[in-house]
């Protein structure tokens, strides 16, 4: 792989996902994926949900089939919420150690998936830090196997997307009178990046992402939201408002970048800033969270905190995904 391939391979990466019966094969992105479909796997993922307390939903849908997730940066949620859906449908699930993988010993990362593909691992579930390799894997695959991503560099993270949007459309209802606010480093997250591909798509009121002028995003990657700099402005009146992470793992060089106290009282999500918000704003936060920069800890366990609720989600989401793609490849086969 040199270092241009997975670039190129963002190229026209939407069309990739759907197969020639017009079924979702990969989940690659939610940009250029249709309202109809976007809504189709909200409603799925809803019927993966039981109250807490309860036995989790299973049923067989996966029996047979076999989902490697291969996670190339730390995750909890995500590998976890993948490897919990994948045996609640009746899969054999596999997590690949990639630290002590042979990928250590110099071993290219498509010959790691056709290792892999070899031993009829039929989806594969990827989270890399470089942008297009999801896309990359896709492109070399056999035609029955199905590639999820599951967090791009600052690219996308498609289910965390889905996830996102179920826990809106659960606490309020339609997206169209909607004000959305996303705050923080909205310059490298790719939390971000899918929540406004799914905003745009579901036709949200207003999309307001609110950051330190360094870490703004491109206008042109987030055509349709407001950008600001001003928490005030952009908590007024927002009906939703998501807090993010400083993702200092993406970021060469810190300058600029308010430290801890000054950040936290600048731009921190808290009782006091969320006093801007409508008196019934819900609080979101995609994990993991560092209480007392981005978020205050008291809002995070307070309750108009949605966050154990987008984690609840999460598994019926992917859950809802992986039928979708097990079905499809059935119809190919
Ligand atoms: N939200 C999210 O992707 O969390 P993890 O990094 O723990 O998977």
């Amino acid at each position: 792989m040199n270092a241009a391939e997975p670039r190129q391979a963002l190229e026209d990466q939407a069309a990739l996902q759907i197969d020639e019966n017009g079924n979702l094969r990969h989940l690659l992105t939610l940009e250029g994926l249709d309202k109809g479909l976007l809504l189709d796997i909200l409603d799925d993922a809803d019927t993966y949900l039981t109250e807490p307390g309860s036995l989790p939903a299973h049923n067989r849908a996966l029996a047979g089939r076999t989902v490697a997730n291969l996670f190339f940066e730390p995750s909890t949620r995500t590998r976890a919420s993948f490897d919990l859906a994948g045996k609640r449908l009746g899969a054999e699930v596999l997590n690949l150690d990639v630290n002590t993988s042979s990928r250590k010993k110099g071993e290219s990362i498509l010959d790691t998936i056709y290792t892999l593909e070899a031993m009829q691992a039929d989806i594969m579930v990827v989270r890399d830090a470089s942008a297009g390799v999801p896309a990359y894997i896709a492109r070399h695959v056999k035609p029955h196997v199905s590639i999820l991503n599951a967090g791009e560099s600052d690219v996308s993270h498609p289910t965390q997307g889905l996830l996102d949007m179920l826990t809106i459309r659960q606490m309020k209802g339609a997206f169209e009178n909607l004000v959305v606010a996303i705050v923080g480093d909205i310059r490298h997250s790719r939390v971000a990046m899918s929540a406004h591909h799914a905003l745009t798509t579901l036709g949200v009121g207003e999309l307001r992402l609110i950051s330190p002028p360094v870490l703004e995003p491109d206008a042109d990657k987030v055509k349709g939201a407001r950008i600001l700099h001003n928490l005030k402005d952009g908590l007024a009146d927002a009906d939703v408002v998501m807090a993010l992470r400083i993702q200092r793992e993406r970021i060469g060089n810190l300058d600029g970048i308010p430290g801890i106290d000054e950040y936290f009282a600048t731009y921190g999500v808290s009782h006091e800033s969320m006093k801007y918000a409508r008196p019934d704003a819900i609080v979101m936060h995609p994990g993991p969270m560092n209480r007392g920069i981005e978020i205050e800890g008291s809002l995070a366990d307070g309750p108009s905190s949605v966050i154990t609720k987008q984690v609840r989600n999460g598994v019926a989401v992917r859950m809802a995904v992986l039928d979708r793609v097990a079905k499809a490849m059935a119809a190919r086969q």
